[in-house]
């Protein structure tokens, strides 16, 4: 097990992270619980500010928020001076929300909506990354609906195909994302741009592909993107000015893993621009931009279960079974993805046996990890996941009505809540009753109340209040939860 950022043992044998016990962090906040590591995101803004923004002329960094989206890790960001990148309407809103500058945000994505150009217009958001032909159609005519001309890049697929896993690929010609250039489309798209109005055409945008580990990979596509700018100058007749790279530096997940340090890959995409524009005597890109997502939040989440049934199947296999898992970390279902585990209140006990580590849901697939070494486990243990704060909690879901967990934010000692854990109110939250259903034997169900004003079923206009006649039955719910009255 790697320890990244504050990750260390405390006296008592226990996991500690920014200075905080796991296992107390479990026993005051409940589990399963995200812990992020304040100190560990704020040195990897960091990392990425000095690297792209003081260390290439014009470089900017937008924090790719689908990685991790909520208020307080887009105020993180915010105060570590890196744009965002925003892919809908919700991580727009929950940016702006945390004060982030409009013109540092960039609006990414393969289908917005009418709404979410309206809204991202309005709010004078600094970039769109246009997709398709659609949409360039759609942003002229509502820009100039707004009387605005925003600022427009162009996503592109230079045609990378780098080692990951396919379901992450973007930058392949067979992608659902932005327009080629070996089959002419982004040169079309560009021309078209141009004579647009209401479009301010500023550059070009790729991404190709995210937890990628070759330097080489990124350096190939700024090649490309700087010769493709070279031959748009040529066919436009004028230059564009800014060029995005897009996200997708990979980080250590498990032993497999060796990432580069960030200021290797900087190095290497501005040198292989330089290189490439000054044979082609083309000038650098008055702003080049990333947007990490994954390399910024990833390592400084760790998921904390508590262990609830234990199983071994004699000569096959000890299932060990945790009060989360796909719901809260759909990553090893999805992609086959392999994490580092720990015993957080026995850090240091030696491993003795071999087991898988399961979640609660219906589904076979519901597995954390396989045949990890870990010491003896006994029900009631804080087992620890990690490296898990990028695509957990945001790809995260309520199937088998699991409650999404709590997140805390620790650093020094001190653990800050970010994310209220999910309550019975939450899940029936955005549940109706159609009228209809509100028959029983005859009789109508009037309102139904969550205790203590947690949430109030909503039922159709003019059914909502009126009391039950007396005697009338009950409407079956869990025991506590709701009643009618
Ligand atoms: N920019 C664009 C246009 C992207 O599509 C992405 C990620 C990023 C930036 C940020 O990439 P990052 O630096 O985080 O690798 N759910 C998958 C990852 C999907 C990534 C989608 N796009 C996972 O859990 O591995």
């Amino acid at each position: 097990m790697k320890r990244h950022g504050t990750i260390g043992v405390n006296e008592r044998g226990h996991l500690e992270i920014g200075g905080c016990d796991a296992v107390e962090l479990v026993r005051e906040f409940g589990s399963p619980l995200y812990v992020i590591d304040e100190d560990l995101v704020r040195q990897n803004c960091r990392a990425y500010h000095q690297a792209f923004i003081e260390g290439i002329p014009g470089g900017e960094v937008a924090y790719a928020s689908k990685a991790f989206c909520n208020l307080a890790m887009a105020r993180l960001v915010i105060q570590e001076d890196l744009g965002i990148d925003v892919v809908s309407a919700g991580e727009l809103y929950t940016a702006l929300s945390a004060g982030a500058d409009p013109g540092r945000i960039d609006f990414n994505g393969n289908n917005k909506t009418p709404d979410e150009l309206r809204y991202a217009l309005e709010s004078r958001v600094g970039r769109f990354i246009a997709d398709n032909f659609t949409e360039i159609q759609a942003l002229d005519e509502m820009a100039g609906s707004l009387g605005l001309r925003p600022k427009v890049l162009l996503r592109v697929q230079p045609g990378i195909e780098a080692h990951t896993h396919e379901y992450i690929q973007t930058g392949k010609i067979d992608s659902k994302f932005g327009l080629s250039i070996a089959t002419g489309q982004a040169m079309e798209a560009l021309t078209l741009m141009s004579k647009k109005e209401n479009l301010d055409l500023v550059g070009i945008h790729c991404h190709i592909g995210s937890q990628i580990f070759e330097v080489d990979a990124f350096a190939q596509a700024a090649r490309i993107m700087a010769s493709f700018m070279s031959y748009a100058r040529d066919s436009l007749g004028f230059p564009l000015p800014e060029l995005n790279l897009g996200g997708g530096f990979g980080i250590y997940y498990n032993q497999n893993d060796s990432p580069a340090p960030v200021r290797d890959f900087a190095q290497a995409m501005y040198a292989a621009l330089r290189d490439e524009m000054g044979k082609l005597s083309f000038p650098l890109p008055r702003r080049i931009s990333i947007e990490p997502g994954r390399s910024i939040i990833g390592n400084a989440g760790t998921t904390l279960y508590t262990v609830g049934s234990i199983k071994t199947i004699p000569r096959v296999r000890t299932y060990i079974a945790v009060d989360g898992g796909m719901t809260d970390n759909p990553r090893p279902a999805l992609y086959q993805a392999k994490y580092e585990m720990a015993l957080a209140n026995k850090m240091l006990a030696a491993n003795q046996i071999v087991a898988s580590v399961a979640g609660p849901c219906c589904e076979t697939g519901d597995m954390l990890i396989w045949d990890a070494a870990m010491p003896w486990v006994e029900t009631g243990d804080i087992l620890a996941v990690f490296s898990t704060g990028a695509y957990n909690y945001s790809m995260a879901s309520n199937y088998n009505r699991l409650l999404k967990p709590a997140a805390v934010l620790v650093a020094e000692g001190k653990a800050r809540l970010i994310l209220r854990r999910e309550n019975f109110a939450d899940l029936v939250r955005n549940d109706l009753m159609p009228e209809h259903l509100l028959w029983n034997q005859g009789k109508q169900w009037q309102k139904l109340t969550l205790p203590e004003g947690e949430a109030e079923l909503t039922l159709p206009e003019g059914k909502a209040g009126s009391a039950l006649p007396e005697g009338e039955a009950e409407l079956a719910l869990p025991e506590g939860e709701a009643r009618v009255e």
